[in-house]
């Protein structure tokens, strides 16, 4: 069955990732040239189709866009129900499809990663036809195998880790790098593996300073006075992942209005006294080890630039079956990776669902068989 679809809008939203080019030129091109349909690129995330900002794509400008970095439509955090103007919170689903039918767009492919999944299912239940794409360099969204963006930011921080080591064995130090993935532990985990990192701490597993200091002591004790440790963003020590899920409860369980704004400013000052979490596990690790101690914060390096090779090809597959899914008319769903081939999953499946590293996962215990800390 194909759909009577002829004019498709696409937009990319939360923060950019390698790879989001290649899927709106994977997309566009099957669309154009195999579908007949013309393709409208909605600037900046739900921003732009909230203020009916676009531009035309066409086979020209879809050329060239392969391999670099960003998004050539710009992106943004902003939600559709939850948009805000000049400080105050409105829902814009209406002015979305009203803007979409006066555009005569029949359909929405949305790139992103949890929060778009959300955006896109409060539109499926206004009635848009819409589809999302997995992007995400953290690896944190359910149902899908991977996303686009991950490979390319393992492959960076795996260069960091590797190239930390040869400063933190001349120096005989402690050496943290600090790795993206929100509140998921996979990128450190995959890159900390892969560079051989001598701990990997992540937030699914809480640390206690002494058995990462005990990690680093018993490789002093071997001879090795470096240590080289990925260190999630999101990674806790024990006491404070207990008070941030604590919060988090609070969150969850406040009913009155009253009490959700209470709640979720307690929870953004235990966040705000955590942010420096790195630098604290650093001056504890010094001070427990006598080893002079550096931190290096990987941050934005992880998502810029050029997307490598698996993540070109992971995003031009998942792009043209978007535009199949499109052409058949199927809609509501995120295209997820399966294997070498992709699965539409239903958005109510994945919308504000997180995928974790669960407890006993092959690279968790990969990690431990080759004598990785991983401070528990
Ligand atoms: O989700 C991707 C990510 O890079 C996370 O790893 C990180 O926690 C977050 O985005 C940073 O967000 P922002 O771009 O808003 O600073």
């Amino acid at each position: 069955m194909s759909s009577t679809i002829r004019r498709v809008g696409i937009l990319t939203a939360g923060g950019d990732a390698p790879g989001l080019n290649a899927v709106i030129r994977g997309f566009g091109k099957t669309v154009i040239n195999r579908y007949g349909m013309e393709v409208v690129g909605f600037r900046d995330g739900v921003k732009g189709l909230v203020e009916n900002r676009y531009v035309d794509l066409t086979s020209a400008t879809l050329a060239g866009i392969l391999t670099t970095g960003g998004t050539i439509l710009g992106t943004s955090r902003d939600k559709v129900n939850k948009y805000v103007v000049d400080g105050e919170t409105v829902n814009m689903t209406g002015v979305v499809r009203e803007n979409l039918e006066r555009l005569g767009v029949d359909a929405l492919v949305m790139l992103g990663g949890g929060g778009t999944a959300k955006n896109a299912k409060q539109l499926m239940d206004a009635g848009v036809n819409v589809i999302a794409l997995p992007k995400t360099i953290d690896n944190d969204i359910a149902l899908t195998d991977t996303s686009f963006g991950f490979a390319t930011a393992m492959e960076i921080a795996t260069e960091a880790v590797d190239r930390l080591h040869s400063t933190a064995h001349s120096h005989h130090r402690i050496i943290l790098a600090e790795i993206m993935g929100h509140r998921a532990g996979w990128l450190s985990l995959g890159a900390g593996i892969a560079g051989g990192a001598d701990i990997i701490l992540i937030p699914e597993i809480p640390y206690t300073v002494e058995s990462v200091a005990a990690t680093i002591k018993a490789r002093m004790a071997r001879g090795s006075t470096f240590s080289v440790v990925a260190v999630a963003e999101g990674a806790r020590d024990t006491k404070d992942a207990a008070d941030y899920q604590a919060a988090r409860l609070l969150v969850d369980a406040a009913k009155t209005p009253e009490a959700q704004r209470a709640a979720r400013a307690h929870l953004a000052n235990v966040e705000d006294s955590q942010r420096e979490h790195t630098f604290k596990l650093a001056r504890e690790l010094e001070a427990s080890t006598g080893l002079e101690t550096r931190v290096t914060i990987l941050g934005y390096v992880q998502r810029g630039g050029t997307p490598c090779a698996e993540d070109r090809l992971l995003a031009t597959r998942l792009g043209s079956a978007a535009a199949d899914l499109v052409h058949q008319g199927h809609f509501g769903v995120l295209v997820a990776a399966r294997g070498q081939s992709s699965e539409p999953v239903p958005l109510e499946e994945v919308a504000g669902k997180l995928k974790l590293v669960p407890e006993g996962h092959d690279w968790i215990e990969t990690a431990r068989k080759v004598g990785t800390g991983l401070g528990d």
